[in-house]
């Protein structure tokens, strides 16, 4: 198993440009924000655990995040994994290091943080598919109305109110930009400018995907 990871603050393109690798490379997405938000939906005893912490805008402890990686990649054995949203610590660097995985690249998607503000407030998010829309850069045909799920309203995270996202990159300074510098030092990080057109930054984001041929289709 080889596992890239897609890092950058809170609203940078992660989920975005992960689900087109997923959907056009042979690659596992996990990202544990979702999987997160799947238990907060399910009302599962994590699921109650974390809900007040997350829509908060803060970091679930790294004890629960270390037992739901080992889980989740335990069930994908075998398969190109590529993790959006963990490691978010430094100690979750170390956690993933101990599990024996092998990192085979990290790629910082970097965006100015005024951008990361607008793309926040006005992102939506189809309940259902949990497609990701954005109400001015990609609108959804009908305002307000998945384009795949009929007669699904499109909902607002809790956390994607702006005092919160405040928090969450304030968090991300202190907390997750120190994993950048530990990826660095390993010669794994591969920083995309990732502004402008979700096409243009895919192309590179999958470029670097390229590079390795295990994951070419
Ligand atoms: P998580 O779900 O991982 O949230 P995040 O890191 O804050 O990142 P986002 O999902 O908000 O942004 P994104 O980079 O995916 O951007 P997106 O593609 O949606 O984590 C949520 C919470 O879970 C955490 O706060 C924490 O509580 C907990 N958690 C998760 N993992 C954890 C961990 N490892 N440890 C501890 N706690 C953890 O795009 C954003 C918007 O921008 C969208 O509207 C999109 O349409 C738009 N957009 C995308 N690309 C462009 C573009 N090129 N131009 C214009 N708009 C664009
Ligand atoms: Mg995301």
């Amino acid at each position: 198993m080889k596992v890239w990871i897609l890092i950058g603050p809170p609203g940078a393109g992660k989920g975005t440009q992960g689900d087109l690798l997923k959907e056009r490379l042979p690659i596992h997405k996990l990202s544990t924000g979702d999987v997160l938000r799947k238990h907060i939906e399910a009302e599962t005893t994590l699921g109650r655990q974390v809900k007040s912490i997350m829509a908060e805008g803060k970091l679930v402890s790294d004890e629960i995040l270390l037992a739901l990686v080992a889980a989740e990649l335990a069930e994908v054995q075998g398969q190109d994994v590529l993790l959006d949203g963990y490691p978010r610590t430094v100690a979750q660097a170390d956690a993933l290091e101990g599990l024996g995985v092998s990192v085979a690249q990290v790629i910082y998607l970097a965006v100015d943080e005024s951008a990361l503000v607008r793309r926040l407030t006005g992102r939506r998010l189809c309940p259902s598919c949990k497609r990701i829309y954005h109400i001015e850069a990609s609108p959804p045909q009908l305002a307000g109305h998945c384009d795949y799920c009929v007669d699904t309203a499109l909902i607002q995270r809790e956390d994607d109110q702006e005092e919160r996202i405040w928090t969450r990159l304030a968090i991300y300074e202190k907390e997750t930009a120190p994993v950048l510098a530990y990826y660095r030092v390993k010669g794994l990080c591969q920083e995309v400018k990732a502004e402008g057109e979700v096409e243009n930054i895919y192309a590179k984001v999958a470029s670097i995907f390229l590079q390795e041929q295990s994951v070419i289709k």
